[in-house]
């Protein structure tokens, strides 16, 4: 059955990657979550998914430049009207609200533009100190990073982010030492993609899938989950009413 993950929580309804926005998807039912992180001046892992601040709260500057301090003091509530004093959180108090439920957490290394060194094996140790590797999937569009997770967690926890257009990408996503692939929904137009890569024991889950039609079509090709800002009513299709 295809699993529903609410993308950077329910960010339709709430502001992204924010605590507001991961409750209301635990309120919303869904299977899982993914969220983004950055790393900050001092070293905290944080959920927000631009290397700026620019776009998501009414400060200025990148994560990067900025200590946890400094960040607390911006407000993340960014066009979300009657929501003030939206606080960025630590990947720890995201994982301490997880931690009561059995859902799915999909951390994404945001690791491409800000190389951010070693910032997989902060998240790793992180994971292990609440104990909840056994339901983390670490994903990256940054292979690199992803290739030094090899022996170090087992394979079923890294997630291989991918656009369209790789070729025969279970082959490659097996030899870096994921077992799973996250690819743009537009990628699996192609034929027998879910199969083979089941086939290649990978696991495929897809983003971001917010219209009916497109997350009905993704479940009938046996998609292992669905990554949408709209969790309820993509459930709703593929699910039918709970
Ligand atoms: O992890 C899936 C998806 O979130 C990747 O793209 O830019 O929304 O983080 P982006
Ligand atoms: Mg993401």
């Amino acid at each position: 059955m295809t699993a529903i993950w609410g993308h950077r929580g329910a960010s339709a309804y709430a502001p992204e990657n924010t605590l507001a926005s991961f409750q209301q998807a635990i309120q919303l039912g869904v299977d899982g979550v993914e969220l983004d992180v950055q790393r900050t001046a001092d070293g905290h892992i944080v959920a927000i998914h631009d290397e700026s601040v620019n776009r998501t709260s009414n400060g200025f500057g990148r994560v990067v430049d900025m200590t946890l301090d400094e960040l607390r003091h911006l407000d993340f509530a960014h066009g979300f009207a009657g929501r003030r004093n939206v606080k960025i959180p630590t990947l720890q108090e995201v994982l301490e609200l997880f931690r009561e439920t059995t859902l799915t957490v999909n951390i994404e290394l945001k690791n491409t533009i800000v190389l951010y060194p070693g910032m997989e094996d902060d998240v790793v140790r992180i994971v292990n100190e609440f104990g909840m590797l056994d339901r983390v999937i670490i994903s990256s569009f940054n292979h690199y990073s992803l290739a030094n997770l090899r022996g170090k967690i087992p394979p079923q926890h890294v997630g291989a982010l991918t656009s369209d257009g790789l070729f025969e990408p279970w082959r490659y996503v097996s030899w870096l030492g994921a077992g799973a692939i996250h690819p743009h929904f537009a990628a699996l137009q192609q034929p027998d993609y879910v199969w083979l890569c089941h086939e290649a024991g990978i696991k495929v889950h897809t983003w971001t899938v917010n219209k009916d039609e497109d997350a009905i079509a993704l479940a009938a090709k046996g998609v292992d989950a669905i990554i949408t800002n709209l969790p309820d009513r993509v459930a709703r299709a593929v699910h039918g009413p709970r």
